[in-house]
């Protein structure tokens, strides 16, 4: 399967900036060997999937609410991200997760909802620094993926070592595809068939420099990019570092 190069722009960026980023992907989409999607916050959907419409590069939120409608102010539905024009949607993300208390039954009633509102989850999972020096990574990702994933998954798992995402620092390649490795484990003792072929994006300080390395390693499907995916010159080099 072709991997997937998603960028996540968080709570970044306004009309003219997402038109300076959006404007050069659509250009440099063009004949890449993995598929490309970007994540504006959800009041640039609209403007990017049309800057977008018709090319190689997809559209996705960022979080979305796990009931259809109702009296949840401030709160946006995964069938308004997907009437934006979103096609994906990241879910727990460890800024939602710590930020805004997300458990993993949280996350898995979001994931339940997207499915059903026709969008693609990428749901993500990883352990924090202590976890990870107390070897309990596998652990944490595992107690995660077990209960985030709803029965029958299908969708996208992005592994994120939180102390990786905004930092400048990456668990080396060993830890990546052993920790990869480990969640197609739990994907197939989870999904059955259908853990064997889901993507498993890596993410944590992506950028064009490590890209390779990491986009090489076994079981790693993509990259879930945020800095790097703010600059569109930074991002495609990542792209262009995927396996064809
Ligand atoms: P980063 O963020 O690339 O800036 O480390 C990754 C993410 O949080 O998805």
């Amino acid at each position: 399967m072709r991997q997937l190069i998603a960028g996540n722009w968080k709570m970044n960026g306004l009309q003219e900036r997402a038109a300076a980023i959006a404007a050069p992907l659509r250009r440099g989409a063009d004949g890449l060997g993995c598929d490309l999607l970007v994540c504006p916050p959800a009041t640039l959907i609209t403007t990017v999937a049309h800057i977008l419409a018709g090319s190689e590069v997809a559209v996705g939120g960022q979080d979305c609410h796990a009931r259809g409608e109702g009296a949840h102010t401030g709160d946006i539905s995964a069938a308004m991200l997907r009437d934006a024009g979103a096609r994906y949607v990241i879910l727990g993300h460890s800024e939602r997760r710590a930020d805004h208390g997300e458990s993993d039954e949280m996350v898995r009633a979001k994931t339940v909802a997207a499915t059903a509102a026709g969008l693609t989850p990428i749901v993500c999972v990883g352990e924090t620094e202590a976890q990870r020096l107390a070897g309990e990574q596998n652990a944490v990702v595992g107690g995660q993926l077990a209960g985030s994933l709803p029965e029958g998954f299908v969708g996208v798992v992005a592994y994120e070592p939180v102390w990786a995402i905004g930092t400048g620092r990456t668990p080396t390649e060993e830890d990546v595809a052993a920790m990869h490795g480990f969640i197609r484990g739990r994907l197939v003792a989870l999904l059955g068939e259908g853990g064997a072929g889901l993507r498993i994006l890596y993410g944590g300080s992506v950028k064009p420099s490590n890209a390779a390395a990491l986009l090489g390693l076994p079981e790693v499907g993509g990259a879930l990019v945020g800095g790097a995916s703010l600059q569109a010159e930074d991002f495609l080099g990542i792209a262009r570092a995927a396996r064809a």
